[in-house]
């Protein structure tokens, strides 16, 4: 190994930014970037408005398929991380300068639909009403009570079932009650959007608007030779997907009954976004229950040809939200917990930390500000909580963890993000009006420069594998190595050229994070 290691070094061309590579042991080759590299590095980004890093050459038509509840529920935590990884994967993609097309498939057809415009026109016949029953959100309500009368009526069951059967056939008072419903739910979803810091511009894209494009699939799914009717529904079966008894398993696209369902839905789509959309990449996320149905249907489409090579379908499952008993998480009463429920009580929590460090920190701030960072730290640490965990296991919540200002919590972050900005503050610094010149003297700074300079290689990688622990990671150590950086080094007590150097590596180490953490979703602030 020796040998070939020499060989190796004297074949490499490394100089621009290397000392002569060292060989060590049985074989290793050791580099050590030069300080002067490092060092035209770290101004070059300091000088960025993207601090260095490059757009995507050339750049992809994406399709980030978001977070889709099926309307009329009230969002609880099974919604959680949909909405938060799906942002995560919609922001870093667009900051690698793709153009992101976010669309909610929203489960917004079929029977449940009958249950809840019977209702409607029973309880609010006139569209006003139903406007301010919307207003006063209480979706949940509204859908209990739909499900109670269903439950004890049989007149109503038949009112619902008729809504069906209208629903289908385009009656127009039908569809008009239908959409009443959606637009209900849409406005309350938004409502916790907004308190999750997700995207404005989803387009709402639900189940309903690929209808009109069902029979086709089952007909090209026929003219492709991949049809077979199989007890009175239409299927194709897969390659791969067995039977407990060894037979291929069926994947239906045409139900018995003349309906259609699921999957048929998301093959509509898949045709939809490539042909009509032009995506050449479209990201999936939902919990891991539903991989058998995104390999699938992924299988169908390919072998049906409407996949081109050149489009990349990209399927990130994730785990369960346990709650600490290991269980799935759930309300006291044995429901799944609302994710409204959910976010105010981090958010309270998060206050009374800080109303209690204030105290201590004998501080005394507003109502106003208390509330502003109890939201944003609240809110953060929900967030990262769900995104620094491997996103394909499950994961337990807890308010204690999250909320730690010592672990790899959101609360942390920030608080590295709020301690360099003190820097700033306490000495009358104008971080943008600083001389750019960088000095690495010391060992922790070329540590941290080091790690500055990562992040364009961590973004590819959340990029390509779709795996946000890996920002999280990076986020983490790199304040930690900001720490030890600023426990050896002093900043604003030290002599020029160092003084401005260090300051620039505080600078850069918080336009980092704050780019970072805004990646994940997360708001920085400036003081907490
Ligand atoms: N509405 C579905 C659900 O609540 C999620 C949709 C995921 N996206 C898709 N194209 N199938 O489980």
């Amino acid at each position: 190994p020796r040998v070939i290691a020499t060989k190796i070094t004297e074949n490499l061309n490394v100089a621009d930014f290397c000392e002569p590579p060292s060989i060590a042991g049985p074989g290793f080759i050791n580099f050590k970037l030069k300080s002067d590299y490092l060092e035209q590095q770290l101004t070059e980004m300091h000088g960025s408005d993207r601090l260095g890093i490059a757009t995507a050459n050339p750049p992809k038509q994406v399709i980030v398929d978001y977070p889709s509840p099926n309307i009329a529920k009230e969002m609880h935590v099974g919604h959680l991380r949909p909405a938060v990884i799906g942002e995560c994967f919609a922001r870093v993609l667009e900051f690698l300068g793709h153009d992101v097309l976010k669309l909610s498939h929203v489960g917004d057809w079929g029977t449940p639909f009958g249950m809840l415009i019977a209702y409607l026109q029973e309880a609010y016949p006139d569209p006003k009403d139903a406007a301010e029953a919307s207003m006063s959100g209480n979706l949940a309500t509204f859908y209990r009570q739909a499900k109670k009368r269903f439950d004890a009526d049989e007149t109503f069951k038949e009112n619902a079932r008729q809504a069906v059967v209208k629903l289908q056939a385009g009656d127009k008072e039908v569809l008009e009650a239908w959409e009443r419903v959606c637009q209900l739910s849409k406005r309350s979803y938004r409502k916790i959007y907004d308190l999750l810091n997700i995207a404005e511009d989803i387009v709402d894209r639900g189940e309903s608007f690929y209808n009109p494009f069902l029979p086709a699939i089952v007909e090209d799914l026929d003219k492709a030779g991949l049809l077979v009717e199989d007890d009175g529904a239409k299927c194709v079966f897969l390659e791969g997907f067995n039977n407990k008894d060894d037979d291929p398993l069926p994947m239906i696209v045409h139900k018995p009954n003349g309906g259609y369902n699921y999957a048929t839905t998301d093959l509509a789509a898949i045709r939809y976004r490539i042909n009509e959309d032009k995506a050449e990449r479209i990201v999936y996320t939902t919990d891991a229950g539903q991989s058998n149905h995104f390999a699938q249907f992924f299988q169908v489409a390919r072998r049906a040809g409407w996949v081109p090579e050149t489009v990349e379908l990209s399927y990130a499952p994730f785990g369960l939200v346990l709650g600490e008993n290991g269980k799935r998480l759930k309300s006291r009463s044995g429901e799944a917990v609302p994710l409204q429920a959910l976010l105010d009580e981090a958010i309270a929590r998060t206050r009374l930390d800080i109303e209690a460090r204030l105290e201590k920190e004998e501080r005394t701030e507003s109502d106003d500000f208390i509330q502003t960072a109890a939201e944003k730290v609240g809110i953060g640490a929900v967030k990262y909580a769900d995104l620094s965990q491997n996103r394909v296991s499950d994961y337990t919540f807890s308010f204690d963890r999250m909320l730690d200002l010592k672990g790899n919590t959101a609360p942390y972050m920030l608080y590295a993000y709020v301690r360099v900005q003190g820097i700033s503050r306490s000495g009358g610094i104008d971080f943008s009006q600083l001389d750019t010149t960088v000095k690495l003297t010391e060992e922790s700074e070329v540590t941290l420069a080091k790690y500055l300079l990562q992040m364009d290689v961590v973004l590819d990688e959340v990029s390509a594998a779709l795996l946000p622990i890996r920002l999280c990671q990076y986020l983490f150590e790199l304040s930690q190595k900001f720490n030890q950086f600023y426990d050896r080094c002093p900043v604003l007590k030290a002599e020029e050229p160092a003084r401005t150097s260090r300051l620039v590596l505080c600078d850069l180490t918080a336009r980092t994070l704050k780019l970072g953490l805004s990646l994940l979703g997360i708001d920085v602030l400036e003081r907490m």
